[in-house]
């Protein structure tokens, strides 16, 4: 039988001498052990981690990036995940304890379609939808949930407005672990949803929004001995990482001019500045990208907290948006994403309901594709194209989050028209209409599809 839910054992316990270090981003204290919530117990704010040894024995980026490049013809386990081939920057571990889906190894696309669309002839995608479970959850679960199994814990929980949840319930799984996910009840996708059952998580729907979902989180680790797996846990983050580490291999280290993320709990930011900082630091790329966020209008916490408050304090919002992922009012990573704008001199926007559909069609229109939240990424660079901070003769990449197939409701109402028709905004509804491609019900005869087909030819 399984043991009792009792006592917790320690989040930050390691079966290895302390190769990292855990470190305050408010006051600075560097500890070897985390508090069960993963905040600092002088000051109470986020921690991040930390490695000493590259102080005592700064890694030679040539080396790495030679180390690296060799793995990508190993067929061990640890090899074959675009997250671990990265292990020189990640808390050390043993091959054995890794629990991988064989995440990261993600394209790097070009989007010429999207390039004319914006007169910017140098853009890229980072495909993050083409992990796992289809979204960049997993380059950071299979960091964080290994660890979770080393300190003996047997329960992880997230607080999640779908894909977190998803990759926590596979990674769970996969390590022989059992996993709690709290979700706003009827504001995530069925696909998101159906992915945590699948795989097994106690799924609860609670009748609140993303925000109260992870005030509660926060509250029951301090309760009961389950391990927490949203972006808080810095282990995610350093999994997060090997994103731009993976983008910029691909690059063959030359910087994009921009990298553009979208923001939500504004976790991914926050790890992608941190690789392109370390990465600065220990000689890998020679300049930084600007790393800039772009949020949905009806979730634009970030973007009010730089404009009202310049960056100083949280201005938190009631979120709404139908780009789900990103219905976020209170982000729990701001700090830290304020620090990686500032620190890459990027840029922070916001994007309406209809750029975020005609974007994200346009996107798909490459054939492909994404979830809504990702294509905020294409939106926003249009804003920032129109306000000069983009030169349409730089270098773009935009990071897709997450995977078309895990929305098909907003792409299938967006096809038919009903998506937004409630707005009233008729001059953007007609912008819409060229993009839709609705599916069309016809008698099953050769002329009538050959019909069908003659106008299309015309169209
Ligand atoms: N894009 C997608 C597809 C997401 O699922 C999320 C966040 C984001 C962007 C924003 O990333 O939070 O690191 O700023 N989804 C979380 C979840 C919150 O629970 O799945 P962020």
């Amino acid at each position: 039988m399984a043991p009792p839910l009792t006592s917790a054992p320690d989040v930050s316990r390691k079966a290895r001498p302390t190769d990292f270090r855990f470190r305050c981003i408010t006051c600075g204290g560097v500890t070897d052990d985390a508090a069960q919530n993963f905040r600092c117990t002088n000051c109470g704010d986020l921690l991040e981690i930390t490695y000493p040894r590259w102080k005592e024995t700064k890694p030679n980026a040539d080396q790495l990036k030679s180390t690296w490049k060799q793995r990508r013809l190993s067929l061990d386990s640890v090899d074959l995940s675009g997250v671990w081939r990265f292990r020189e920057l990640l808390p050390e571990v043993s091959d054995e304890a890794v629990i991988t889906l064989r995440e990261g190894n993600t394209p790097l696309y070009d989007l010429p379609h999207c390039a004319r669309i914006t007169g910017v002839p140098r853009l890229f995608a980072k495909h993050q939808g083409l992990n796992p479970t289809g979204s960049f959850k997993d380059a950071g679960m299979t960091v964080a949930a290994t660890f979770a199994r080393l300190a003996g814990f047997r329960w992880v929980a997230c607080a999640s407005t779908g894909n977190t949840s998803a990759s926590m319930a596979a990674y769970a799984a996969r390590g022989g672990l059992r996993s709690l996910v709290l979700v706003p009840e009827g504001k995530i996708s069925w696909s998101k949803l159906s992915q945590a059952l699948d795989y097994g998580a106690v799924t609860c729907q609670l009748r609140t929004d993303f925000d109260g979902c992870l005030k509660l989180l926060q509250e029951l680790v301090l309760r009961a001995p389950v391990y927490q797996l949203n972006s808080i846990n810095p282990f995610r983050l350093e999994g997060q990482k090997t994103l731009a580490l993976e983008l910029l291999e691909q690059l063959d280290w030359q910087p994009p001019d921009h990298i553009i993320v979208p923001g939500g709990n504004l976790g991914n930011s926050s790890a992608i500045g941190k690789a392109l900082l370390e990465m600065h630091a220990l000689g890998l790329i020679s300049r930084l990208p600007r790393l800039s966020v772009i949020q949905a209008e009806g979730a634009n916490a970030l973007v009010r907290t730089l404009r009202e408050a310049d960056g100083k304090r949280l201005v938190s919002v009631h979120a709404e948006t139908r780009a789900t992922a990103i219905r976020i009012g209170n982000p729990a990573s701001w700090k830290k994403a304020v620090h990686v704008l500032a620190a890459t001199g990027g840029a922070c926007e916001q994007v309406t309901e209809i750029e975020i559909a005609q974007a994200k069609a346009e996107i798909g229109a490459e054939g492909i594709g994404c979830e809504p939240a990702s294509a905020v990424t294409l939106a926003g660079l249009k804003k920032l194209l129109q306000q000069g901070f983009v030169k349409p003769q730089e270098s773009v990449v935009l990071v897709l989050t997450g995977n078309l197939l895990k929305d098909p409701d907003f792409t299938m109402e967006f096809h038919r028209g009903a998506l937004l028709k409630d707005t009233g905004d008729q001059d953007a509804s007609a912008a819409l209409k060229p993009l839709r491609r609705p599916p069309i019900v016809l008698d099953a005869t050769l002329d009538a599809v050959i019909r069908t087909l003659e106008q299309a030819e015309k169209s």
